[in-house]
């Protein structure tokens, strides 16, 4: 609810309460930004009490010696009027300053959300409040939208600016949002890494002067995602307060928090100054990207929580949103470029078997693409491995009871094309300079219009003529030497090309909404609300190592729910990082995101095939609470280093399911607890979900269990592992939610004293699903 009365801007959630006012000066003086407060609570009373001139500070007026802009919280802030704290913009005005001076004209509240023109936007907001600044001497304008999600905790903030003067106006520099928040020893948590190694939490203390989250590859980038979070040093999973903010932006992006001598932090996100300028003639208007904000003074769960309503129900849209996602089996690792019809033919029929509901076709499938040296730019099909065409493949796919996919890459050309041999000005290139290549291939200009029809025209042609209902849209590179013939200011390129791409999905996407979008950049370099304003799934990682994942989609979990994240079972010992890791634990992790399997299906064992079978069984079961439950990460009751434990729960609270991770065994570790939290109250069963043991996982030890000794490296061995598995333990207990929130003991872990079915068989790597159920004696009574 947005309420305004005396001069003073209050923003209530479900929980949380934003308050602004507009000073005797007319600038915007941010009050307080936190839990919920009573609706008598005055902004008299919350805001900050500057009663002292501060030396060595500039008065604003003569008037007020004790306004200074540089000591005040604020909602915006300009240069050359006496704060020297980072503005939110940078401005060459129309008379040629820097100095700018935004103050209050007018402002009105929208019922719902306010589209933008030229960027996504989320949906759904209850109410927006738009606020018109001007400035003090010229015709040049700000609007600041501020939209409210109240269930969800959520406010959006952008911003735009309209000139109106004869001269022209340079940007050099524009943020979404700026606030300023009173410190409490806050540390900056960010999604940072590289390939196969995205989005791995890291904890900044923010310290005196600037602590910034940018990228500027051109993507939101798998280096630093452009989510945030700001958090006070005693902040745990579940308590303590914590701001998460995040982007609606693709591109270059920089979030910044600077804490001042007054220790007043101020937070901010937009669009990277780096390598950007944008030239705003008269009548012009520039939008900035949405920034999304949030509260919760129930730790980082509690900010997650807000964040994934946020996600599944104001950034998703179109006909898969909060829609089960399909079971995936994609051909990639099984095959890379080496694959023909039949090849695929036979991995489909055994995918259809295990229960997969999709097929996709990975790279290679057009022009020569034989390796990643050639063909990316070309759209015809490459005859040597179709020699029927790919609708004739489609629809043996569709013959099989799957539906059928297709990878594109269309914003990348390889010097060894087609494309590239008729139109080498499609390419961003320097002028004058070699160009530079990553993975043998270089991008579109998609800032150029031509550029962008020939993908729109091809991309929908091949959509159409086999009847795909998936695609995965990659992008393997990071942009360089951008340049663009098509626009006369290069300092516009990089947002050119992100609206460039927009353009392009929408023109494709909206009018064929029965399509799965997943994007795709090498995994997770462009992991972002602007990507899933139109693909409502990611493809997360190239690392699908479950070790590996546990930081991967855990870190990403903050900020984006389970629903958002393509999670795939491969093969073992893992492509990147050679690591062995139990099927079962492979599953585990990725049943936590929207499932697929990734590996050559071909040298399944007969008891890996059951394995993946009940995997796949189970995984259909609990879908909707593995994708849209709520998403929690659950604290080790000890403190071990060496546990994960996820845990997502049904919308009616009355069924969790638990992954519980150990990243590395421990010598005679204490016993393990199970904690569930957020069930309703109730009497409940939680039961291990039944697991196979692969002999082959004790070497030479399975001469303790058997009665006689056989060669670990053996043929006898080697083929009973094949037919034959062990049970993994499983354990069932019937207790109270209150007793599970207190934590239950669980089995103890293998010490070296041989294998029983009381044994829980952890090692390095291993892990179990729990699942909690409301007894049906308790829901029966419920429903009396
Ligand atoms: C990078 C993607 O992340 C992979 O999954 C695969 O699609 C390759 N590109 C294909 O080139």
């Amino acid at each position: 609810m947005i309420t305004v009365k005396d001069n003073v801007f209050r923003l209530d959630t479900e929980n949380t309460t934003y308050i602004f006012r507009i000073t005797k000066f007319g600038h915007l003086e941010h009050v307080y930004y936190g839990s919920l407060l009573d609706q008598d609570d005055s902004a008299d009373v919350m805001a900050q009490k500057s009663s002292v001139s501060i030396g060595s500070s500039i008065c604003y007026d003569g008037s007020d010696k004790l306004y200074s802009l540089d000591n005040m919280c604020l909602e915006w802030s300009d240069n050359g009027r006496g704060d020297y704290r980072q503005s939110p913009a940078e401005l060459k005005m129309p008379d040629d300053t820097f100095i700018s001076d935004f103050a209050y004209l007018s402002h009105r509240i929208i019922d719902g959300s306010v589209p933008m023109k030229t960027l996504p936007s989320s949906y759904g907001g209850d109410q927006t409040l738009e606020i018109t600044l001007k400035d003090t001497t010229s015709d040049v304008f700000l609007d600041l939208y501020y939209t409210v999600f109240e269930k969800a905790d959520c406010i959006t903030r952008r911003a735009v600016l309209k000139n109106e003067s004869d001269d022209p106006l340079i940007i050099r520099r524009i943020m979404s949002m700026m606030v300023d928040l009173p410190d409490e020893c806050f540390h900056m948590y960010t999604l940072d890494g590289g390939w196969i190694k995205e989005a791995h939490l890291h904890k900044i203390p923010v310290g005196y002067g600037m602590t910034i989250n940018s990228s500027t590859t051109g993507s939101s980038s798998n280096r630093h995602n452009p989510a945030f979070m700001l958090a006070s040093d005693i902040a745990t999973e579940d308590h303590g307060n914590v701001y998460g903010f995040n982007l609606i932006y693709s591109g270059n992006h920089f979030g910044s928090a600077e804490k001042s001598g007054r220790d007043i932090v101020r937070v901010s996100a937009g669009i990277n100054p780096h390598l950007f300028e944008w030239i705003l003639n008269k009548n012009e208007d520039f939008e900035t990207p949405e920034a999304v904000l949030t509260f919760s003074d129930k730790g980082f769960n509690g900010m997650s929580h807000n964040m994934h309503d946020f996600v599944n129900r104001h950034i998703v849209r179109g006909q898969w949103k909060e829609k089960e996602r399909p079971v995936l089996f994609n051909n990639w690792e099984a095959t890379f470029f080496d694959f023909n019809e039949s090849k695929l033919l036979q991995l489909a029929k055994t995918a259809k078997s295990l229960g997969a509901e999709l097929f996709v076709l990975d790279d290679g499938w057009f022009g020569e693409r034989n390796s990643d040296e050639a063909g990316l730019g070309d759209y015809n099909v490459n005859k040597k491995k179709f020699p029927r065409g790919l609708k004739s493949f489609a629809d043996k796919i569709r013959e099989m009871g799957m539906d059928f996919g297709l990878w594109f890459e269309p914003e990348m050309v390889n010097p060894d094309s087609s494309l590239y041999r008729a139109h080498p000005e499609y390419a961003v290139k320097s002028p004058d300079k070699k160009p530079v290549l990553g993975r043998n291939q270089m991008v579109l200009d998609i800032c150029n219009k031509e550029v962008r029809d020939y993908i729109v025209e091809n991309v929908g042609r091949i959509l159409d003529e086999t009847g795909a209902s998936y695609v995965k849209w990659d992008m393997n590179r990071h942009i360089a030497e951008a340049f663009s013939p098509a626009i006369s200011n290069q300092g516009e390129f990089y947002h050119r090309y992100i609206m460039g791409l927009y353009d392009i999905l929408s023109r494709i996407f909206d009018k064929r909404p029965h399509i799965l979008l997943e994007s795709c950049s090498s995994g997770g370099n462009r992991f972002d609300l602007g990507m899933l304003c139109y693909s409502p799934q990611v493809w997360t990682s190239d690392d699908t190592d479950p070790i590996e994942r546990l930081k991967i989609q855990g870190g990403l979990s903050y900020f984006y729910p389970p629903s958002t994240m393509g999670a795939h079972v491969s093969q073992s010992p893992h492509q990147q990082t050679l690591r062995d890791t139990p099927l079962s634990t492979r599953f585990n992790v990725a049943c936590f995101g929207c499932l697929g399997y990734e590996l050559d299906l071909k040298y399944l064992s007969h008891e890996e095939i059951k394995e993946i079978k009940e995997q796949i069984a189970f995984y259909k079961k609990y879908r909707r609470v593995f994708q849209y439950g709520r998403f929690t990460r659950i604290r080790e009751s000890r403190g071990k280093e060496n546990k994960v434990i996820w845990q997502s729960t049904s919308n009616d609270g009355a069924l969790a399911l638990t992954g519980f991770f150990q990243t590395q065994a421990a010598a005679a570790e204490s016993d393990d607890k199970l904690i569930v939290t957020g069930l309703r109250p109730g009497r409940y069963v939680v039961r291990t979900r039944p697991q196979r043991l692969f002999i082959k996982r004790f070497g030479g030890l399975v001469k303790h269990i058997l009665p006689v000794e056989l060669n670990p490296d053996g043929l006898v061995l080697r083929m009973a592992n094949r037919f034959y598995s062990l049970t993994d333990c499983v354990e069932e207990y019937e207790c109270s939610d209150k007793a599970l929130k207190a934590g239950i003991p669980l089995k103890s872990q293998f010490m070296g004293t041989g294998y029983n079915e009381n044994v829980r068989m952890l090692g390095d790597f291993g892990s179990n699903i729990y699942i909690t159920h409301i007894t049906t004696s308790q829901s029966r009574r419920e429903e009396e």
